[in-house]
């Protein structure tokens, strides 16, 4: 990768980073979700994801409203319905000094020029750092509530909103509009976020990483039950669509949607000058930390709706409002030791434990400390790196929490060192399996990566059960009812240490079966602690018949002669992506093959020497193959898989004899006899191109059941359009 690293982007390559990284990972959650054609690995992605997370790390200030690290928490939604909101959810602009929410009301004055006496009043209220959602009521009736989405399509999570005790199913009162779609924040108080943590901590599930987050992710839950078990909470602030409006004022309508049942901020006031608004930001700035919620600023709208809608809108947000934000709250701590982690993908963390504080209402303990020059505060040729810190066991040091932002150390305080305190040394050896953590030089640069990385691979516990999620994930061995949630659940019992272990679990079966009972058990006990109510008739775990687990095994044992490209590209070696593995496995035919090459080529003093020229196969995979193969310790796991499992040699078809070589081939509709990339794979394989989308380049449209506009653009092209067994039959591949 030619990417900077974090350490050294300025500011301005930081935000415009940032923006990459935003419309490149929203891409591929389309590709991913929307498509079913995800065109990166796991690994990639998550690797894309984390670069966002250390630059938004280094640059609090610079997180976007549409950051992909807003989104954590929130799993991918299965099965919520699209929402078009009828009056789009927006955002707003922002105002850091007194001088920028100055400017906001002279461009105001401006605008309203025509009306010289015109004295414009505003509210001011806190912004709330949660959710929004809109809530539509007809005739007075909750009817359905949806998240923000991208503002234009958001998902309809009802139910979910139901659960929320601070949002009315029927108004109060009277004099509700007949339709009104009701806005305002979701949020997740501290109180509450610290019980879920305990009761978390207490099962061993997972960590929670702030309120915001958590907020997030209990509104995504497919059962509401979960969502009940969240208490979360409601504040109203605005609206979308209505038949008519609430108030001829801003604040009048937020009182109406008191009287209608709604909670409303107390904090919020109307005023009349620049002063009066600064007054009521320092108010609400002081109390910030006693209200038990996060706020990340104060926003003024205009009161007036005429004016507002005189004022109007610029792309996305309203001119009429702005938000005024905080500065990221600091706190002073000290350093009590310094952790290695190390990551999925074998990467050393080091993490700084901290005497806890309370920074923004949330009790921090950790906070990273990036990478080993970070800590230095200089690279490996002695050069100071921006930012980079010197910081050493106990020293005393400023930290910071900006919003969502996972906190971070601002400076260390240096009057305050102890005066024997030392130079951290960073660990060369992993601390998990103890194998040698090295820092790679990249290709391109010829610099060194600024992570120090364990070269244990398979045999690193830390790196296991990523490798093994991984390992049955979609593009790789794809077994079905064997989800990462799984792998952590069998992981964590002792169940499944190594890949080869899956295969063998059928023999394990009274410990499954216990272990998937006590995962349904806590999940009932967590859902009974919620609701209040407690269950009749519970069954003993051996009562109960676990239909699920012998589907489970079946699918396993379906698997035991997988494809040898998905079984390359399950084996997780780095830079080894599925089209890699393709590439391998076309050139070794069979997995033994490229076992003896790969160990010869670890082997050799030059690889070259032993490693074919192949078309797309660069140094970095032939290196990884030389790691991977010539590390002993992972003979072992190998020879223990390869006992279970039995991948097919790979035969290359004869694509130029084949009728679709050089066609070009659109798949839609849902494949009964293969996944999307199985079918992409083996077209490809035959020589024909594989397209995303019909034009008057298509040949051939291959289309199963709920096939829709693809299939009607081929109609109206006058393309030909088959069904996956005539497909099949064509390719030779058919029954
Ligand atoms: S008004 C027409 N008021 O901030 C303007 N938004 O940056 C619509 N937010 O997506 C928003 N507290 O999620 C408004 N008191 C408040 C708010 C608030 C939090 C959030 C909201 C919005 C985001 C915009």
């Amino acid at each position: 990768m030619s990417e900077k690293p974090v350490d050294s982007l300025s500011q301005s390559e930081a935000a415009e980073e940032l923006k990459r990284l935003a419309a490149e990972i929203a891409e591929h959650d389309r590709r991913y979700h929307t498509e079913d054609a995800p065109t990166i690995s796991d690994a990639e992605y998550d690797a894309l994801a984390l670069r966002n997370l250390a630059i938004e790390g280094r640059f609090p200030d610079l997180v976007r409203e549409d950051s992909p690290s807003r989104r954590v928490g929130a799993p991918p939604a299965e099965g919520f319905a699209k929402v078009r909101h009828a009056v789009p959810m927006l955002s707003l602009a922002k105002a850091y000094t007194d001088q920028d929410v100055a400017d906001f009301i002279e461009r105001g004055r401006r605008f309203f020029d025509r009306d010289k006496d015109l004295g414009i009043a505003f509210t001011a209220e806190p912004k709330i750092d949660g959710l929004s959602a809109s809530l539509r009521y007809e005739n007075g009736i909750f009817v359905q509530g949806a998240t923000r989405g991208d503002g234009a399509v958001g998902e309809d999570i009802t139910a979910n909103l139901k659960t929320i005790a601070d949002i009315p199913k029927k108004l109060q009162g009277s004099g509700w509009p007949e339709v009104i779609e009701i806005r305002g924040e979701v949020y997740m108080t501290y109180a509450e976020f610290e019980a879920l943590k305990r009761r978390s901590a207490a099962i061993g599930g997972q960590d929670y990483v702030n309120p915001r987050n958590t907020a997030a992710g209990s509104l995504r839950q497919k059962d509401p039950a979960v969502t009940a078990s969240r208490n979360l909470k409601f504040f109203a602030y605005a609206w979308g669509y209505t038949t008519a409006d609430p108030a001829p004022t801003q604040y009048d309508s937020v009182q109406k949607f008191k009287e209608w049942g709604f909670k409303v901020s107390p904090l919020m006031v109307r005023a009349k000058s620049i002063d009066e608004l600064i007054a009521h930001y320092h108010r609400i700035e002081e109390q910030r930390s006693s209200l038990g919620y996060d706020i990340d600023g104060v926003v003024y709208k205009v009161d007036q709706l005429e004016l507002q809608r005189r004022w109007g809108f610029v792309t996305g947000e309203p001119r009429w409002a702005v938000a005024h934000k905080f500065p990221a709250e600091q706190a002073m701590t000290t350093v009590e030791k310094i952790d290695i982690q190390v990551g999925r993908t074998g990467t050393l963390a080091p993490v700084a434990r901290l005497a806890p504080v309370t920074v923004g209402g949330v009790v921090v303990e950790n906070v990273t400390l990036h990478n080993e020059d970070y800590i230095k505060g200089f690279d490996s040729n002695g050069q100071p790196i921006r930012d980079g810190i010197d910081v050493r066991i106990g020293d005393t040091v400023v930290i910071q929490r900006a919003g969502d932002v996972i906190p971070q150390i601002v400076r260390v305080v240096i009057d305050k060192r102890p005066a024997d305190a030392v130079p951290y040394e960073f660990p060369h050896i992993c601390p998990v399996c103890g194998s040698p953590a090295t820092r790679e030089i990249n290709e391109k640069t010829g610099k060194e990566d600024s992570r120090r990385r364990c070269t244990g691979e398979l045999i690193c516990a830390a790196q296991a059960v990523e490798g093994l999620r991984h390992f049955v994930s979609r593009g790789a061995l794809d077994i079905e009812g064997l989800g990462a949630e799984n792998i952590d659940l069998f992981f964590n019992a002792g169940l499944v240490k190594t890949a080869a272990d899956i295969f063998t679990l059928k023999d394990r079966r009274p410990a499954v079966t216990k272990a998937l009972a006590g995962r349904r058990e806590e999940q009932a006990r967590l859902r009974e602690a919620a609701s209040g109510r407690t269950r009749k008739n519970v069954r003993s775990v051996e009562e109960r018949n676990y239909e699920g687990l012998d589907k489970l095994f079946a699918a396993i044992d379906a698997r035991r002669e997988p494809e040898l490209d998905r079984f390359i590209f399950a084996l997780g070696i780095r830079h080894i992506g599925e089209t890699t593995a393709a590439v391998l496995a076309r050139q070794f035919s069979t997995i033994e093959e490229l076992i003896r090459v790969g160990k010869e080529t670890a082997k050799a003093e030059d690889p070259h020497d032993v490693f074919p020229s192949i078309n797309g196969i660069g140094d970095t995979v032939i290196n990884a193959l030389r790691d991977f193969f010539g590390n002993e310790r992972n003979d072992d796991v190998l020879d223990a898989l390869l006992a279970q499992v039995h991948p097919k040699p790979y035969v290359v078809e004869i694509s130029a004899g084949s009728e679709v070589s050089g066609k070009t081939v659109v798949f839609t509709g849902t494949l009964e006899k293969m996944t999307r990339s199985e079918a992409k794979a083996m077209a490809e394989r035959l020589g024909a191109k594989v397209a995303g989308s019909v034009s008057a380049k298509t040949d051939l449209v291959v289309a199963g059941p709920g096939a829709g506009s693809k299939l009607k653009a081929a109609s109206d092209l006058g393309i030909e359009v088959i069904d996956e067994d005539t497909w099949l039959q064509r390719i030779g591949r058919g029954g």
